[in-house]
């Protein structure tokens, strides 16, 4: 049995479907946006090498034939080299504008397939069946395509719907558990950014469903999902409250790059301490009760997920430098930095109002810690 979330976008509107062993019915779903039963799936050599057979062999059961392409897994993925390789080959293949093309992975599979669905013929059809957590609840969903320029990640992309969107939880049982728990930063950040309710539910919930527990999963990723596309409906191409969704982020993408986008830390893992940066900034600046941060770092903490900069292997840069990381980020309008704050669990806002010494004060805190 799986849930379905509807993203009701008009003449781009798709369904979202959560539940275990989707890859092995793909066919079914797929079938109806098919002129004719043949698809492109591109994927990574880590998803293709686990689960690539049970989605051929999911499509071949409702007679779609699917040519494949394996790209080599990993953020450097996300580049201007691959995306050449990417549309090349779908036109190798001579996939047509009523065509659809398949992106079977995780968030980079998901943002360059998509990227090129985009491009390719001025744009064709897309379905994301993703394969790690923070693909199954944010990436897969709203549209976001793009990939990474020496300038910085996703600077280059476009906004463009999949069609379908086919989140197999059973998949997520093959992820190692850092893999799965940086994607649980995102699952969190749902309920900090927007609802209190569902942050209770992971306080209790979230040990069962890190363990296994194949209905929390389920119940997780649907939550998440339908948080998030509610926001898309209202803000679809980001001009206002899409930005929530980026909580965490602003210091999580500035600790990213000042690790070198490496194992040192995972996205997810950075939007988690970013979370609980941007709790304390609000508790600092009189926003939240002075305890609210303390509940978010426990939680998080309970889960085994790293929470705070000292959590974070080798040496960081100082505060000046992590600032000017965090100038950096495309939140950044007209000079000035945009943070998402928060006045409570649940109660998310996006503001520029954010002295520098303020964050100058958390970091060097932080950074001494
Ligand atoms: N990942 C943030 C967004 O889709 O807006």
């Amino acid at each position: 049995m799986s849930e379905v979330v509807h993203v009701p976008l008009g003449a781009r509107a798709y369904d979202v479907h959560i539940g275990p062993d989707l890859l092995g019915c793909a066919g079914a779903r797929l079938a109806p946006l098919l002129r004719r039963p043949r698809v492109a799936v591109i994927s990574d050599a880590n998803v293709a090498a686990l689960h690539m057979e049970t989605l051929t062999s999911g499509l071949a059961a409702q007679g779609i034939t699917a040519q494949t392409l394996v790209l080599p897994a990993g953020e450097g993925t996300k580049c201007w080299a691959q995306l050449t390789a990417c549309v090349d080959w779908l036109l190798d293949q001579q996939i047509e504008r009523g065509d659809v093309v398949v992106a079977f992975g995780g968030g980079v599979i998901g943002d360059l397939v998509g990227f090129a669905a985009a491009v390719l013929r001025r744009g064709v059809r897309f379905v994301q069946i993703p394969t790690s957590l923070l693909a199954q609840v944010d990436s897969s969903v709203g549209g976001k395509t793009g990939i990474n320029t020496r300038h910085g990640k996703n600077l280059v992309g476009a906004f463009h719907q999949p069609s379908l969107v086919l989140a197999d939880t059973a998949v997520l049982g093959t992820l190692a558990p850092r893999d799965f728990l940086a994607g649980y930063g995102e699952v969190v950040k749902y309920g900090l950014l927007g609802d209190a309710a569902f942050f209770d539910w992971l306080e209790g919930q979230g040990p069962a469903l890190a363990a296994g527990d194949s209905a929390a999963r389920v119940e997780a990723v649907r939550r998440s999902v339908q948080m998030k596309a509610d926001i898309v409906v209202r803000d679809e191409t980001e001009q206002g409250e899409r930005a929530l969704l980026n909580l965490g982020h602003t210091f999580g993408h500035a600790l990213e790059a000042a690790t070198g986008y490496s194992d040192r830390l995972l996205h997810g893992e950075g939007v988690a301490i970013g979370c609980v940066l941007a709790f304390e900034l609000s508790a600092r600046m009189g926003l939240c009760a002075q305890e609210v941060p303390g509940r978010v770092r426990a939680h998080l903490a309970a889960m085994g997920m790293k929470v705070d900069l000292r959590d974070i292997d080798g040496d960081l840069p100082d505060a000046q430098a992590l600032l000017a990381l965090m100038g950096q980020d495309k939140k950044v309008v007209e000079g000035r930095l945009r943070f998402i704050l928060a006045r409570g669990i649940g109660a998310a806002f996006v503001t520029g109002d954010v002295a520098q010494a303020d964050v100058m004060a958390l970091l060097e805190e932080a950074l001494a810690q």
